[in-house]
């Protein structure tokens, strides 16, 4: 029998869910109650993802052990997911006996296939907390354009990568002292001895979205792949690596292997087979993540089951980020409502679960939270268009029950059938938007019939009291219809509507025939109307009013060379300066300050300039970057080739030159007034 392995990213433990979170957590519920729905064998996992410096420093901050504060964590985290009605199947957590286990026979699997390799690291070290810092604990200025307070893996100014060693000026976040460099032997996997079947298998059709496979070609699979720091010395919260004493596997080495864990100890459970769901060519394992994971799951992980000789998974889905205000929600700017937050205020989940879906197609699109839309969404759709059916006319059938017989319908029902197959499409493909849109349309003509029948003036004429429970049956059977197709979204809808004609709804199946002679419950409230105020609001709250901002220019630059004498527009306007995008970037060797440019401005016109940056330019970090040149300049004969214009940028020289850079939108071509 075949088998489909269903599971989210695992949620740190060292922090709350939030509404971000659950843009995936409700993505991933809704296809699983979807697949459900058409009979399909589902098994939903999902754990905690306990291990790394984070867990460990915030316990050391709040005085206790590491194994209290992650299981008070998974308590919580369980907590906010039932209250909004995702229904795992099993929760577990990587700090797991199974989970040491798996990790232990897949490490020995890599180290047999002759992929683990050790090399020296040179890492920050605080000496004063005693810890290694993670990328995420050190802070400084960006070493490429000088921006303070960056973290130490890439600059959130110039979006530069680099490692932590050579951020200038760093500090500790955990102790505030100035760490040192120190070295440690770590492993590594060599990764780019599987290049050429990644590069097959996430082309495999069905496997990943089509923009995420260009992804990973575009910025991984293009050149050799680096090998892959899975270690950590210690002190490190995380499983020692057996053969390796004093280091620990890196969190996400141990965290994809906790899906298997989480499926071997549901497995325990439930009298399974754990070779039959993670060994065996009849499961369809689908992996829910956040774009900001893709690499983790796309890359490393097939590698890591690839060599172990596990089960690959079948499909990856891919889903954007969640923003407020077009920020994207992270903890360093504050800007997070969390699940229990939203609880709290009495919102209904079904608000979000519906917003969600309404918003989720299968693009890897970012959703911007925004509580007048939400509101709009629900009161609109839900409210207005869907249980407005129940409550027009469920009251008046609740002493005389549905019709012995279905009425004529106009074939509105039968419409409603045929429609199934289109939605079902949709949500396979994990484009609930569309889905969404779909069951809205049959609401509008289910409307449109209860509108013009008007059961409400048929019921004032004792005569025609046939006329209204038929009215009424085929009303309440195209709401019907409508909830079974929204059953995995809101699960509560179809519970309370299943009691309301008592009928279950367990299957997709159920929209295709209509009740008739049963009876109808006294009608009560299904979704009240959604005021965005209360929503809002919890985002006032965390909307925190920025300090104001201090500087401390020095006047150092501008008394080492004073300003030119006054010149006219006139004189301006004869420079004709121009953004223009870096296309190719070359040191010319026999020169010690130049690099060789080529700068296009759009439409395939392009030029070779020589500029003095190469002390302070990679030229690789510069293709891609757009720059303003002097594009009007009289070409000049140089010892190495003429140069077509001029790169503008400040400083000294020598190491101390800044290239300008125009805003994001700019386009190449523009002139600069
Ligand atoms: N622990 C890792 C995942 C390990 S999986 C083997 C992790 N945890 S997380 O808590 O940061 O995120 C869990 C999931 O939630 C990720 O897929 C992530 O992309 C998603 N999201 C976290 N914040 C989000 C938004 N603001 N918006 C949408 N999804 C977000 O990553
Ligand atoms: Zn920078």
């Amino acid at each position: 029998m075949s088998r489909i392995l269903v599971t989210s990213a695992l949620p740190y433990a060292n922090g709350h869910i939030h509404l971000g979170h659950l843009v995936e957590y409700i993505q991933t519920d809704i296809w699983v109650r979807y697949q459900r729905m058409q009979g399909r064998r589902t098994v939903y996992v999902c754990a905690d993802d306990t291990h790394g410096t984070a867990v460990m420093m915030r316990a050391r901050k709040e005085g206790r052990s590491e194994e209290a504060l992650i299981e008070e964590m998974n308590a919580a985290h369980q907590r906010d997911f039932a209250a909004f009605d995702i229904a795992f199947d099993y929760y577990g957590s990587t700090h797991s006996d199974a989970n040491r286990e798996i990790c232990a026979q897949v490490w020995g699997a890599l180290r047999r296939e002759g992929l683990v390799v050790e090399r020296e690291v040179m890492q920050l070290f605080d000496g004063e907390a005693g810890v290694f810092l993670a990328d995420r604990f050190v802070k400084g200025k960006c070493p490429r354009c000088g921006t303070p307070d960056q973290y130490g893996d890439s600059c959130e100014s110039c979006g530069s990568t680099y490692s932590a060693t050579e951020l200038v000026d760093p500090v500790s976040t955990l102790s505030g002292a100035r760490p040192e460099v120190r070295s440690a032997v770590h492993l590594f996997v060599r990764i780019e001895a599987m290049h050429d079947f990644l590069a097959e298998w996430i082309e495999e059709p069905g496997r990943l979205q089509p923009e995420v496979a260009n992804y990973l070609k575009g910025h991984f699979l293009g050149e050799p792949l680096r090998d892959w720091d899975v270690s950590r010395p210690a002190p490190y919260f995380g499983f020692e690596i057996p053969d390796s004493p004093g280091n620990y596997w890196y969190v996400w080495f141990d965290a994809p292997i906790g899906y298997m864990a989480a499926t071997r100890e549901w497995c325990a459970l439930h009298g399974e087979d754990f070779d039959a769901w993670w060994r065996s060519p009849d499961t369809r394992i689908v992996h829910f993540i956040g774009k900001d994971i893709t690499y983790f799951h796309a890359l490393f992980w097939p590698a890591m089951l690839k060599a172990a000789g596990y089960t690959l998974p079948s499909r990856i889905q891919v889903h954007g980020f969640l923003t407020m205000r077009s920020e994207k929600l992270s903890k360093s700017k504050g800007t997070q409502i969390f699940a229990r937050q939203y609880v709290e205020a009495n919102l209904d989940p079904a608000y979000l679960r519906y917003y969600y879906a309404s918003k989720l197609s299968s693009r890897v699109e970012d959703i911007d939270l925004n509580p007048e839309e939400i509101a709009a969404k629900v009161n609109a759709d839900l409210v207005g268009k869907v249980v407005n059916l129940a409550s027009r006319s469920a009251r008046f059938v609740e002493a005389t029950g549905l019709s012995p017989e279905y009425p004529d319908d106009g074939g509105l029902f039968e419409q409603g059938v045929r429609a199934g197959a289109e939605i079902a499409e949709a949500y396979e493909a994990a484009d609930t938007a569309r889905a969404m849109r779909l069951v809205m349309a049959l609401a509008d003509r289910a409307n449109e019939y209860i509108d013009r029948m008007e059961p409400w003036k048929l019921r004032k004429d004792p005569a025609r009291a046939r006329d209204v429970q038929d009215v009424c049956t085929v009303v309440l059977n195209l709401y019907r219809q409508i909830v079974v197709y929204l059953a995995p979204v809101l699960p509560r809808l179809a519970l309370a509507t299943e009691r309301l004609l008592s009928v279950p709804i367990t299957r997709f199946a159920d929209a295709t025939v209509p009740l008739t002679g049963v009876p109808v419950a006294p009608f009560t409230h299904l979704i009240q109307r959604m005021d965005p105020k209360r929503l809002e609001e919890l985002m006032g709250v965390v909307e925190q009013p920025a300090p104001a901002p201090t500087f401390d220019d020095d006047g150092a630059a501008l008394a080492a060379e004073p300003l030119a004498p006054e010149c006219t527009i006139d004189d301006f306007a004869k420079v004709d300066l121009r953004v223009a995008r870096i296309v190719q970037a070359e040191a010319v060797p026999e020169a010690n300050k130049l690099l060789k440019l080529t700068v296009s401005l759009g439409g395939g016109v392009t030029r070779t300039v020589f500029a003095g940056i190469k002390a302070a330019y990679k030229p690789e970090d510069l293709v891609g970057r757009l720059v303003v040149i002097v594009a009007n300049l009289a070409p000049r004969k140089m010892k190495f080739g003429v140069s077509e214009g001029m790169v503008i940028a400040a400083g000294p020289g020598g190491k101390d030159v800044f290239l300008l850079a125009p805003d994001s939108g700019a386009a190449p071509g523009q002139r600069v007034h």
